[in-house]
């Protein structure tokens, strides 16, 4: 049985003091709550959000980080920093990074590889723009995110792997993706994770369906068989629209 999991992911949105005004009506809203729950906050926010959600169930998680441990990488975040703030989870290859940052599979890839060996969790975002899916070039897509961005994590290390699929064309545009076409997509990613590693890692692998979710479109994404979870952007920013998108089975 797979646990669902359902993140937030405030984007460059919430100044620490925005985030712990935030941090504060969510931890409240969500007490009692059993849900697996992440809040993905700016970095400069992250110590504020943190303080405010002690001895809550609720994730604190990152939105990137760098590929390299340390040294002269100017502007950038590593690995280090954030599980010295207490930051365990990382997401990595959003579309909004690969698209405006050109950050391919490899690079993605890297860092995929850097957060494991720290020991941290991954949210590995991918799918399709508007143009590959009308041009046919779904799975060709998917196929090659996957199989690079996975290059090198062993089946073992899957465990500390979720992924989010997050249709592009569905991001922010209210568009999303019918709860049968998003199962299809999660149903082709988990075979093919099962043919890159084995039936039960499959089984077990989260996969979260990102695009446009809110609360009146969880409950019948939700109910498919692949659909384990949730990547919730812009409904993420208000108690009111993200608490029934946690409480989506209650
Ligand atoms: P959205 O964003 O819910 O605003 O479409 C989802 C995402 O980019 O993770």
């Amino acid at each position: 049985m797979r646990e669902p999991f359902i993140a937030g992911n405030w984007k460059m949105n919430m100044t620490p003091s925005q985030g712990a005004v935030f941090a504060a009506s969510l931890k409240d809203a969500l007490k009692g709550s059993r849900t697996k729950v992440m809040v993905a906050v700016p970095f400069v926010t992250i110590p504020a959000v943190l303080e405010v959600l002690k001895g809550s169930n609720i994730i604190v998680g990152a939105q990137n980080m760098s590929d390299q441990k340390s040294g002269a990488h100017t502007g950038e975040i590593s690995a280090l920093m954030l599980k010295d703030l207490g930051v365990n989870t990382v997401i990595l290859g959003h579309s909004e990074r690969r698209a405006i940052y050109g950050e391919s599979d490899s690079f993605i890839n890297r860092k995929v590889l850097l957060a494991i060996a720290e020991g941290m969790e991954v949210v590995l975002c991918i799918g399709e723009t508007l143009s590959e899916r009308e041009g046919g070039h779904l799975e060709e897509v998917l196929t090659s995110q996957v199989t690079e961005g996975l290059k090198g994590v062993s089946a073992e290390e899957m465990k500390k792997i979720t992924l989010a699929y997050e249709p592009v064309w569905a991001i922010g545009t209210g568009r999303t993706a019918t709860p049968e076409d998003a199962n299809d997509a999660h149903a082709f990613i988990r075979g093919l994770v099962a043919k890159l590693y084995n039936e039960g890692v499959a089984e077990e692998l989260i996969i979260q369906y990102g695009g446009s979710v809110k609360a009146d479109n969880v409950a019948a994404l939700l109910s498919k068989e692949h659909i384990d979870g949730a990547l919730v952007g812009g409904a993420s920013l208000s108690v009111e629209q993200f608490l029934p998108i946690v409480n989506f089975g209650a």
